[in-house]
């Protein structure tokens, strides 16, 4: 199940741009996730384009959209979001163009509330997703709020696609765009704009849950007529219509209000509204429910809800139409925790229903399919044990989808993967169908820690939400999460150096034992509890013989265990410590930091030494030890990069680093050489690093199609066997690994971004804006020497970057800003 609580790490301010006196040189790098593979996080939604026959696309609530492959693998859209625009990870809708298949329009930003301090914006492809513009929106987008499996609310006319509505959340209301989304204008009468609430993750206005043009009331090249809008209130009207293509608007007469409408699905050849209700906005919630069909010819409403007194327990989410089929419909249960997930069909347009199992000699199941994982085998037939059973099928079903042009594929989201299917009519004949995991491709997870032991597995991985796996290979879907104890999320991991298959995890989500510490003496495959500690979460660090384990966390501070003894509080370090790690070498040698002020353990962490200063550090990130020399640290702060060789004593600060955040260590270029040092920092621009000389230079490893996201919520692990491996695991994309992939380059060669440009956005109507404080500084970067022979360049066009010939200077109102070392951008002045 997803958890929410690690998510808010994301909300990481970074300053940008602030000096660029240094030309940092890159090298090639070649990137490739890690293979977890099956997904992995939420899939709130799947949307097919009704022109092109196979060309779909998923959106992840926090690791981007994904576009489907004849093969049945994902292929990523959103991975040149960098650390100024990792809110894109966030998608809380999508529309794929019915009259033109290129186009296809996202609607990004995380969080309404103060953990993303960003506005929203919606990114326009005429490539399907090869490159975007940017049109930036007035007010917030939550791809990972509440109610983000409603929709979808973003839309294009089937009958004029330059024409577009977005439902805002958080009050904001209706907006429309007749200029394929590049200025956007809210609807001004649009009846129901309940004001929001943006302070509080929960509570904060779901708004406008979906927008569904009839594409029957109108004929090509004229914009809609007959356009619905799903609200998501309940107690009050929740259903509008408009019959004059947005001039006016009126609530839908006959409508239930008893709960909130999540879908609103158009059956064309029915000239049908399917909606589908929930008593809470999800995706976790959702006790009861209903599913009606809307007849737009006579206005009638009927209730087809597929379950009745108390086999109704549960909301209703996804809802599919084939299209080939006018009248077979299905839809899912949004939440059903036992004894597993349902799906109801029907080829009667309702009147009748048969589910995807049936209870047969209690508690005997009769499931009608076959399950397969076998593209995602660590989901394990019974992915989610609940207190009362198993869940194979799935939860938080949001999303379920007919192929418009294949009644036999079909496919939805869950909590943890995409099912479906290519043999769905067997439902009707057969009533048994196979059922797979088809998420290839996607790569959904919150990373929250790594280590690449010097022998064993290359990796091992701690997890938000599915645990963490030991990673063989790295480009096979491991076959298990960590088990025994088996936790909900794992917030770190080590091992200890001079017994490096001593492994140490702690985690989080364990409600009956408390225990939330695990070691291991195989690498993680098997694991034993700690029997040491009631607390949860944090960071952990072992001893290089393995007989001391320290650890971090957010409600006891810093606190030591020997011999797999209880933990005792360390009083030597303050509360405010913000990293630890261990001597790799030297056994009973630990390292802490807080604020400037580096501490040095030499009795197994039981008691600590204030050392040297981290110059004017107030909020140190990361300590990289060397794995064979005692005493030579690293350290991350939010005032640069420090290095030491004297356990501390005094640090060096690395020149043009700024800002830094995961750091580490790995194999060396020469034979017995120094570590190979990689480094997530700002360097004149937020990007990742690499020295092969102790900190003397330094080359940018990613390039503008890799931006791994925000940066102060990403782990490093540097591979201590292969020379220039680096793994970068994020929050929500999963694990990348990066090997070197060509020269160095001195003199940077000219690489493209994939966000070509940006347009401004128009409002009209009043949007109530809350005002967030942030902590953001934007420094603005001196404007390149002007070219005296080019035009400067227009709002928002591009203005620098590596290799860039173009226009240095802005047009009048605007200033040349630096976002990466590739791209400058004139921004208002
Ligand atoms: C993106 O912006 C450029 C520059 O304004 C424009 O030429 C291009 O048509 C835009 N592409 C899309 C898909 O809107
Ligand atoms: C559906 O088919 C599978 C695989 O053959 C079988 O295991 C299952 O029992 C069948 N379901 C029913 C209800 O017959």
């Amino acid at each position: 199940m997803k958890a929410i609580s690690w998510l808010a790490s994301a909300a990481t301010v970074l300053t940008v741009g602030s000096s660029l006196a240094l030309a940092t040189p890159s090298q090639k790098y070649s990137w490739k996730n890690v293979k977890i593979g099956g997904g992995g996080g939420f899939v709130p939604g799947i949307v097919f384009n009704t022109k092109e026959k196979g060309l779909a696309y998923a959106r992840t609530d926090i690791g981007g959209a994904y576009r489907l492959n004849p093969d049945d693998s994902w292929t990523p859209l959103l991975d040149f979001a960098d650390g100024e625009r990792w809110n894109y990870w966030g998608v809380d809708a999508l529309a794929t163009d019915p009259v033109d298949p290129n186009r296809l329009y996202l609607a990004t930003g995380m969080y309404t509330n103060s953990w993303d301090p960003n506005n929203g914006q919606i990114l326009i492809s005429a490539d399907r997703g090869a490159s975007f513009n940017v049109s930036k929106l007035p007010f917030k987008v939550g791809g990972n709020m509440p109610g983000r499996g409603i929709g979808e609310r973003l839309a294009v006319d089937p009958n004029s696609n330059n024409i577009l509505y977005f439902g805002a959340r958080s009050g904001n209301g209706l907006w429309k765009s007749t200029d394929y989304g590049k200025s956007w204008a809210q609807v001004g009468n649009f009846p129901s704009a309940v004001p929001g609430d943006s302070n509080d993750y929960n509570t904060d206005k779901v708004g406008i849950a979906w927008v569904t043009f009839d594409s029957t009331s109108g004929s090509s090249g004229v914009a809609t007529p007959r356009i619905f809008v799903g609200v998501a209130n309940k107690g009050t009207d929740n259903v509008f219509v408009t019959t004059d293509a947005g001039k006016t608007w009126g609530a839908v007469a006959g409508q239930t209000t008893t709960f909130l409408p999540h879908k609103g699905v158009l059956s064309p050849s029915e000239k049908s509204l399917y909606v589908s209700y929930s008593d809470g906005a999800g995706p976790y919630d959702g006790t009861s429910g209903a599913v009606l069909k809307y007849n737009i010819g006579t206005g009638a409403w009927t209730d087809i809800t597929p379950a009745s007194g108390s086999d109704l327990y549960f909301g209703f989410g996804g809802v599919a139409v084939d299209l080939q089929r006018p009248g077979t419909i299905m839809v899912a249960a949004l939440n059903s925790w036992w004894p597993d997930g349902q799906i109801f069909r029907s080829t009667d347009s309702g009147a009748t229903w048969s589910p995807f199992w049936s209870w047969g000699n209690y508690p005997e199941m009769n499931k009608h399919y076959s399950y397969s994982d076998s593209k995602a085998p660590w989901l394990g037939p019974n992915h989610i044990e609940t207190n009362a059973g198993t869940l194979q099928i799935g939860w938080m079903m949001e999303s379920l989808e007919i192929d418009p042009f294949d009644s036999n594929h079909w496919l939805y989201g869950t909590g943890a993967t995409i099912y479906g299917g290519r043999d769905l009519l067997q439902w009707d004949t057969k009533h048994n169908v196979s059922l797979s995991s088809l998420a290839d491709g996607i790569e959904e997870t919150a990373i929250l820690g790594l280590i690449s032991p010097p022998s064993g597995p290359p990796l091992v991985s701690a997890v938000g939400d599915i645990g963490g796996f030991v990673h063989q290979s790295l480009d096979v879907a491991p076959s298990n999460s960590h088990q025994n104890p088996n936790w909900a999320s794992a917030s770190d991991i080590d091992y200890a150096g001079n017994k490096p298959s001593y492994v140490v995890r702690v985690g989080t989500g364990d409600s009956s034992s408390g225990k939330q510490v695990a070691y291991s003496n195989d690498y993680g495959v098997s694991w034993s509890e700690h029997p040491g500690a009631a607390d949860s979460g944090g960071k952990v660090a072992v001893s290089a013989d393995g007989d001391s384990i320290l650890w971090k966390t957010g409600s006891n501070g810093v606190q030591v265990s020997q011999n797999t003894g209880s933990f005792s509080a360390v009083s030597s370090l303050p509360s405010t410590t913000s990293a630890i790690a261990a001597d790799k070498k030297t056994n009973g040698v630990f390292y802490a930091v807080s604020g400037s002020d580096f501490y040095l353990s030499t009795d197994g962490g039981k008691t600590f030494t204030k050392k040297g200063a981290l110059g004017a550090s107030t909020a140190p990130f990361d300590i990289a030890a060397h794995p064979s020399v005692t005493g030579d640290v690293w350290v991350s702060t939010d005032k640069g990069l420090f290095h030491s060789t004297d356990s501390g004593a005094t640090f060096n600060g690395i020149s043009g680093i700024t800002q830094a955040w995961g750091v580490a260590l790995g194999a060396s270029a020469a034979s017995n050489g120094y570590p190979a040092i990689y480094v997530a920092a700002n360097f004149g621009g937020v990007g990742y690093y690499k020295s092969d000389d102790q900190g003397a230079n330094w080359a940018q490893i990613n390039d503008a199609s890799h931006g791994f996201g925000s940066a102060g919520a990403n782990v490093l692990a540097a591979d201590s066997r292969v020379y220039g491996r680096v793994y970068i695991g994020t929050n929500g994309r999963g694990i990348f690994y990066g090997e070197v992939d060509g020269p160095s380059s001195p003199t940077p060669t000219s690489t493209t971004t994939s966000v070509t440009s940006t347009q401004t956005t128009t409002t009209s109507g009043t949007v109530t804006q809350s005002t967030t404080s942030t902590s953001t500084t934007t420094a603005t970067t001196a404007v390149p020497t002007p070219s005296a022979t080019t035009t400067p360049a227009g709002p928002w066009g591009q203005c620098g970057g590596l290799g860039w010939t173009g226009p240095t200077t802005c047009t009048t109102g605007f200033q040349c800003k630096e976002g990466n070392p590739w791209y400058s951008q004139c921004v208002q002045a």
